[in-house]
């Protein structure tokens, strides 16, 4: 159930593979995060990279959030679903000249700059369009964020951000720079973090900068530490939002100046599930079976870019009550069948041609037949936003689920849709 909305109805009625998102968790995730801070001054800026179909971004903004943007193009979207210019803030390791001067027009409400190339090219387009830029400079910490290497980005070998002897050589430049104006530091040292300590000391370690411009007579507005709260996918422990809140309040109240932070992950992964249905089922080896199911990297590339786990249930079929009430905490134990405790290893892959397309390794789970369909769990983030259309395939459908009804919220790629861009 999603919501009180039995899965297996919205599987029958919009097909598979297809996302359900629930509204409330959405909504529950991001007041989590924005009554953390108490009355400490702050501005949520939900990253649009986790997840930017437009229902949920409006759902977002409804709230009152605001949005980190990474592309002109989730720009747009920020746009489109109702975000001002100065609820945006734009960071990117390449912004082309396009997409800068896109964001200098529109006036953001920060540039977050990547590189002292970046800045020259940033000072050149304001003196160009005769306005005044307001900027951060992403500061590289260097500090191990001991997440997956493909999602740490706070390591000097990193791509991302300045390193930080390099950013305090450029910021003593910033006061003399023609229409730019330098609003705050940035931070984002990677992503599904699961231990406080990383995410504590890039803060601290903003909040020393942040104090040393202070001093200068830079006239700071804030301070943007970026996302990086992990879930828990596994059941393994993960910091609550409001101990990772908490620990952020402790290490900027110093300054006085209002924290921004950039969740995406946190807020969107576990209000998320993809629905898909078993094609086929045959032997592997002694002790097991491959399950092949209609979702694959195309749908969820995460379990193939970063062997990623994603908890995979049956779900139960109309009619039929699993063992376990809809409300059962997260432990990740699969959900039984009615009437049956036959469990089966499998493991669980996709359609996709590529043998990295493995959706679940090594999965105990209840047996499996074809047209069974399976709900893959904490999928709302970075799991839509990645897909592709690798064999042809449709980018999938996505529902929402609110107040007990369900809409679908973006349709089924079809393949005329695909083929409209080409001649
Ligand atoms: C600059 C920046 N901000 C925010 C985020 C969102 O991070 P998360 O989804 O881990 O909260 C990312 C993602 O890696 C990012 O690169």
């Amino acid at each position: 159930m999603c919501d009180g909305v039995p899965l297996a109805a919205i599987a029958t009625a919009v097909g598979t593979p297809v996302y359900v998102y629930s509204a409330a968790l959405l909504r529950d995730r991001y007041r989590a995060f924005d009554e953390a801070f108490g009355g400490y001054p702050h501005a949520l800026h939900y990253a649009l990279k986790a997840n930017s179909t437009l229902a949920i971004a409006r759902l977002l903004r409804d709230l009152g959030s605001a949005v980190d943007a990474n592309s002109v193009w989730e720009i747009e979207v920020a746009r489109r679903a109702g975000f001002e210019p100065r609820q945006i803030v734009f960071t990117g390791v390449g912004k082309s000249p396009a997409e800068l001067e896109c964001a200098v027009a529109l006036g953001v409400k920060a540039i977050n700059v990547e590189s002292a190339g970046e800045l020259a090219r940033l000072e050149a387009l304001a003196a160009k369009l005769a306005r005044t830029v307001r900027f951060a400079i992403r500061i590289n910490p260097d500090i191990d964020a001991k997440s997956h290497p493909h999602i740490s980005t706070g390591l000097r070998i990193n791509k991302f951000g300045v390193p930080l002897d390099e950013a305090r050589a450029l910021l003593r430049t910033a006061a003399a720079r023609q229409r730019l104006s330098l609003v705050a530091l940035h931070v984002h040292v990677g992503s599904q973090i699961t231990s406080l300590d990383p995410l504590r000391r890039a803060a601290s370690l903003a909040a020393d900068v942040s104090a040393d411009l202070l001093r200068q007579g830079f006239q700071l507005e804030y301070v943007d530490l970026g996302g990086g709260l992990g879930v828990s996918y596994d059941g393994g422990a993960a910091p609550s939002i409001a101990e990772y809140v908490g620990a952020l309040v402790e290490e900027i109240r110093r300054t006085s100046l209002p924290i921004v932070l950039e969740p995406g992950r946190s807020i969107a992964a576990p209000a998320g599930v993809l629905l898909a249905r078993v094609i086929d089922v045959k032997p592997r080896d002694a002790s097991s079976d491959f399950a092949i199911i209609d979702a694959g990297m195309t749908e969820l590339l995460r379990p193939a870019l970063y062997n990623a786990y994603h908890a995979i249930e049956p779900i139960s079929t109309p009619g039929a009550s699993p063992t376990e009430p809809a409300s059962a905490p997260p432990d990740r134990e699969p959900l039984r069948r009615a009437g049956t405790d036959a469990t089966r290893l499998y493991e669980v892959v996709g359609p996709v041609c590529e043998s990295s397309d493995v959706v679940g390794r090594d999965r105990t789970l209840p047996v499996l037949s074809p047209d069974d369909v399976v709900a893959i769990r904490d999928a709302g983030a970075y799991g839509s936003a990645m897909a592709s259309n690798y064999n042809r395939r449709p980018l999938p459908a996505e529902v929402l689920v609110d107040g007990g009804e369900w809409r679908v919220i973006r349709r089924r790629q079809t393949i005329d849709d695909q083929l409209a861009l080409e001649t």
